[in-house]
């Protein structure tokens, strides 16, 4: 069956890219901004904060559960919190579209009040599973009714006071992490969350600049212990959002494959937890320069300027997968421009993304002429060394933004043009996406 909705884009062979752009908000962050500052006594305001699909239905979701969201003319964002414990009881069901990060941190703190939500979503998202946030929750004395396989649609019934728990990650999440420690800011007592494996940390240091009351003890093996103290009260903030390292990420690949390109890509997200594709494309030749430095809510910062590159083919191992989770679809396409072979493994958390990643980026890189060998855990990618894919064909973009935009940037060095089935995903994380790549193909 066809889509009657799908809008199709083809990308082809670019001129160089130039100029500068200014990168959108982060989406972890600004779910987090919009969450606590709905269960903070007060107004808190958030500026840069990314207006995407899957953010806005965070939004909604808060409005329908007692927030008052507003967004003012020049951008700004105005909160008012219900409190820690005074989330209403939504009177439909709260949906989700293609965001696994609302729904997972959203059943957080829907599974500590006393309330019941349902949560629906579109394909993608509901094919994703979700025990893995249902069986700590679970544990806290949620009640959550599933469908087949532990998806959406499902029902939180809310339990308070729930029980605080002690609970050892089974996977690297930050999506469990946070949903257990939302969960904890209205359980009276210490919940706390083992991570042996670290995840990117927005929770930690939002939950604090909130003012909860957040302790993290590593141990030597770097194991983290993160322990929350509820019943928490927050205190409103203002926030400014810096901008997504998911997404300047699409552009700095671009940059990198696209001969006599030269572009600085501005307010970039730069946390170690979120970082390691910029490092891993330094790795493999990658001429990216980082330019002045700075902290924007709390959170470090910087330029970068991205320029032309002969790239080299190169080995990552899956302790730096957590740090660049989000980046392999487009890593994949850098790889295909390397000299030799790109090999990762350790990644089977990316085949319950918004797609199975491993599968689709397999799937899609031989379809446009790339040798990628796809594994249980890894995709094994040789490269052209520089020259341009062969291209040429439809790609199934299976309702994920980032596999929509990962074939966007492999078109734009490649001889015949690269179809994207449907665009329109883009829109859940880089709404302005197609007008950055058009700004800088015209070198405003
Ligand atoms: C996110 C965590 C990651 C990431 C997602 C956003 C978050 O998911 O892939 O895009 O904001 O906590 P996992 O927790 O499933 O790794």
């Amino acid at each position: 069956m066809t889509d009657q909705t799908a809008t199709p884009r083809s990308f082809s062979a670019s001129v160089p890219l130039k100029g500068r752009i200014a990168i959108p908000g982060d989406k972890s962050i600004s779910h987090r901004s919009l969450m606590l500052a709905a269960l903070a006594v007060g107004e808190s305001r958030v500026t840069g904060l990314l207006e995407g699909h899957d953010v806005l239905a965070t939004a909604a979701a808060m409005r329908a559960m007692g927030a008052s969201i507003e967004r003012s003319e020049d951008g700004e964002w105005r909160i008012h919190g219900v409190g820690v414990g005074g989330l209403l009881q939504p009177r439909e069901a709260l949906d989700m579209g293609n965001s696994g990060t609302s729904t997972r941190l959203l059943m957080g703190l829907v599974a500590s009040h006393p309330i019941t939500a349902t949560f629906v979503g579109d394909a993608s998202l509901s094919g994703r599973p979700m025990g893995r946030v249902i069986d700590p929750l679970g544990q806290m004395g949620a009640d959550i009714s599933a469908s087949p396989g532990g998806r959406l649609p499902l029902m939180v019934r809310g339990l308070a006071p729930a029980v605080p728990l002690s609970y050892r990650l089974p996977m690297a999440s930050a999506q469990v992490k946070s949903a257990v420690l939302l969960a904890g800011l209205n359980i009276p007592g210490i919940t706390e969350v083992i991570e042996p494996v670290p995840t990117r940390d927005h929770s930690e240091r939002m939950l604090r600049g909130f003012g909860a009351e957040l302790d993290v003890e590593i141990d030597a093996d770097g194991t983290r212990h993160i322990r929350i103290r509820g019943e928490a009260e927050l205190k409103p903030q203002t926030i400014v959002v810096p901008g997504d390292p998911s997404s300047a990420a699409f552009f700095i690949v671009a940059a990198l494959i696209v001969p006599g390109s030269d572009i600085i890509v501005t307010n970039v997200g730069l946390n170690p937890t979120r970082a390691g594709l910029v490092t891993v494309l330094q790795q493999m030749g990658g001429d990216i320069e980082l330019r002045n430095a700075r902290d924007v809510g709390g959170e470090p910062v910087a330029d970068l300027r991205v320029r032309h590159s002969a790239l080299r083919g190169i080995e990552i191992a899956p302790a730096d997968a957590p740090s660049m989770i989000d980046e392999f679809p487009v890593l994949f396409v850098a790889a295909a421009f390397a000299e030799g072979r790109t090999v990762t493994t350790g990644l089977d958390e990316l085949r319950v993304k918004e797609s199975d990643r491993l599968a689709v980026m397999a799937t899609g890189l031989a379809a446009i002429g790339v040798q990628a060998e796809e594994s249980a855990d890894g995709l094994a990618i040789d490269g052209s060394g520089g020259d341009p894919l062969p291209g040429g064909a439809t790609i199934a973009g299976h309702l994920d933004h980032r596999i929509c935009m990962s074939f966007a940037v492999a078109g734009l060095a490649s001889r015949a043009p690269v179809t994207i089935d449907d665009i329109a995903p883009v829109a859940t994380s880089f709404p302005n996406f197609e007008t950055l790549l058009d700004q800088l193909q015209k070198d405003l």
